[in-house]
C-alpha cells in the first residue's frame, strides 16, 4: 500500500507515523508531507529515514491512502488534488465531517461505514470519539437519548504550539517574567479556560457544537440530544470528559459497567486520569454512577485524543477497507 502523511511533522502526524508502524500496515512506499518550511526535515520509519517533503497539487499522484493531519483550511485545499489522484482520503480536521457523502467513523463503533465513502472519510472530533467510545457498548443494549458532557482537553490538542506554550509559560511564571499567550486566548498555566474555538450565534462554541452534531452521526440516531461544555486545562496529553446520559431502557449499574467492561477499546477502571492514558490507545472508563437529574447514569473517562482521538482511529479506519 502507498501512503502518505499530510501534515507529517505536527502532533498528529508524528503520532500517525508510530501508529502505521505499531498496527503493522503493510506499506510499499511512505511519503511524509508539510509545509515548504519542513522540507529536508527527517524522521525514522521502520528504521528508514524519511525526508519531508512540501505538499503540493501534485504530491498524491499514484498513492493508495492519504492521511490527513493539517488544519481544515488545508484540507479543503488538497482534498481536490487528493480526489483527482484516486488515493482515499482519511482526513483529521473538521472541513468534512458534516458532509453526508462522507462516513465519520469510529471503527468499534461504526466501521462499516467507511466502506460507503467517495474519496474521503472523516475522522471524528477527539473529544467526540473518546465520549463515544466510552459509552458505545451501552447504546448497543439501550439506545442513549440524551448526552450531557463537560470536556477537560489538554493543551496538545492545539498541536504542538500549544504543549510549548503551556510549557514555556510554566516556566516564565517560575522565573517570574512576563508570560505571553498566542496559541490559547488566555493564560493556560495553572488555570482553565472554559472556551475551545469561536463562540457561535447559539452561544455554543464550534468545538462544543462538534460533540453535539457528530455523535448524532456516528452513531445513526439524529434524536439524539446533547449538550457539551468545552474547557482547556493544563494538561500536557489526553482528554477526559465528566458524561451523563440518559437511555430508552433503565439499566442497572451492573449492566452498564458490564458492557463497558467488554467493550473493544475501553479500560474500566476506578480511577480514569489523563496521566495514565496518555500514549495509550485504551479509553479508560470509571466513576460509573447513577445521574438522579437526569434520571440515567453518569461517568468519568480519559483517552489520549493524539492516539485514539486522531492518529490510532484514523489508522484502523485503513483496516476497515479491506
Ligand atoms: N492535536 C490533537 O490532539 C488533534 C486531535 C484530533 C484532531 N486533530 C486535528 O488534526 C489536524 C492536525 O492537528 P495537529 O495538532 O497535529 O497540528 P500541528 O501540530 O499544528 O501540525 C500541523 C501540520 O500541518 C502542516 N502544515 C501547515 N501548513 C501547511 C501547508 N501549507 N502545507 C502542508 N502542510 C502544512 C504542518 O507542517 P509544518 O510543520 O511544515 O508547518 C504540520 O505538519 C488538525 O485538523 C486538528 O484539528 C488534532
Amino acid at each position: 500500500m502507498k501512503i502518505a502523511i499530510l501534515g507529517a511533522t505536527g502532533a498528529v502526524g508524528q503520532q500517525m507515523l508510530s501508529c502505521l508502524e505499531e498496527q503493522n500496515i503493510e506499506i510499499t512506499e511512505l511519503k511524509l508531507l508539510a509545509s515548504a518550511r519542513s522540507v529536508g526535515k527527517k524522521f525514522l520509519f521502520k528504521e528508514k529515514e524519511i525526508e519531508v517533503e512540501e505538499a503540493k497539487e501534485n504530491s498524491f499522484e499514484g498513492l493508495d491512502i492519504v492521511l490527513g493531519a493539517v488544519e481544515s483550511d488545508m484540507s479543503k485545499r488538497f482534498a481536490p488534488f487528493i480526489k483527482k489522484s484516486g488515493a482515499i482520503y482519511i482526513d483529521n480536521s473538521s472541513a468534512f465531517r458534516m458532509n453526508e457523502n462522507v462516513p465519520l467513523v469510529v471503527p468499534e463503533i461504526n466501521g462499516e461505514d467507511a466502506l460507503k465513502h467517495q474519496g474521503i472519510i472523516a475522522n471524528p472530533n477527539c473529544s467526540t470519539i473518546i465520549s463515544l467510545m466510552a459509552i458505545y457498548a451501552v447504546n448497543k443494549i439501550s439506545k442513549i437519548t440524551h448526552i450531557v458532557a463537560s470536556t477537560y482537553q489538554a493543551v496538545s490538542g492545539a498541536g504542538v504550539n500549544g504543549i510549548n506554550e503551556l510549557e514555556n509559560q510554566v516556566r516564565d511564571i517560575m522565573e517570574n517574567k512576563k508570560i505571553t499567550s498566542e496559541v490559547f486566548s488566555e493564560q493556560i498555566a495553572y488555570n482553565c479556560i472554559p472556551q475551545i474555538s469561536e463562540i457561535l450565534e447559539n452561544d455554543f462554541t464550534a468545538e462544543e457544537m462538534k460533540m453535539q452534531n457528530e455523535g448524532r452521526k456516528i452513531f445513526h440516531n439524529p434524536n439524539l440530544k446533547v449538550t457539551c461544555t468545552c474547557v482547556r486545562v493544563p494538561v500536557i496529553r489526553s482528554h477526559s470528559i465528566s458524561l451523563s446520559f440518559k437511555t430508552e431502557k433503565k439499566l442497572s449499574i451492573d449492566e452498564i459497567k458490564n458492557a463497558i467492561k467488554n467493550s473493544k477499546g475501553v479500560k474500566l477502571t476506578d480511577l480514569p486520569m489523563p496521566i495514565n492514558t496518555s500514549n495509550l490507545d485504551l479509553v479508560e472508563v470509571g466513576r460509573i454512577r447513577k445521574d438522579e437529574v437526569l434520571d440515567g447514569y453518569a461517568l468519568w473517562c480519559c483517552g489520549d485524543q493524539v492516539r485514539k482521538g486522531a492518529a490510532t482511529n484514523a489508522v484502523q479506519i485503513i483496516k476497515c477497507l479491506k
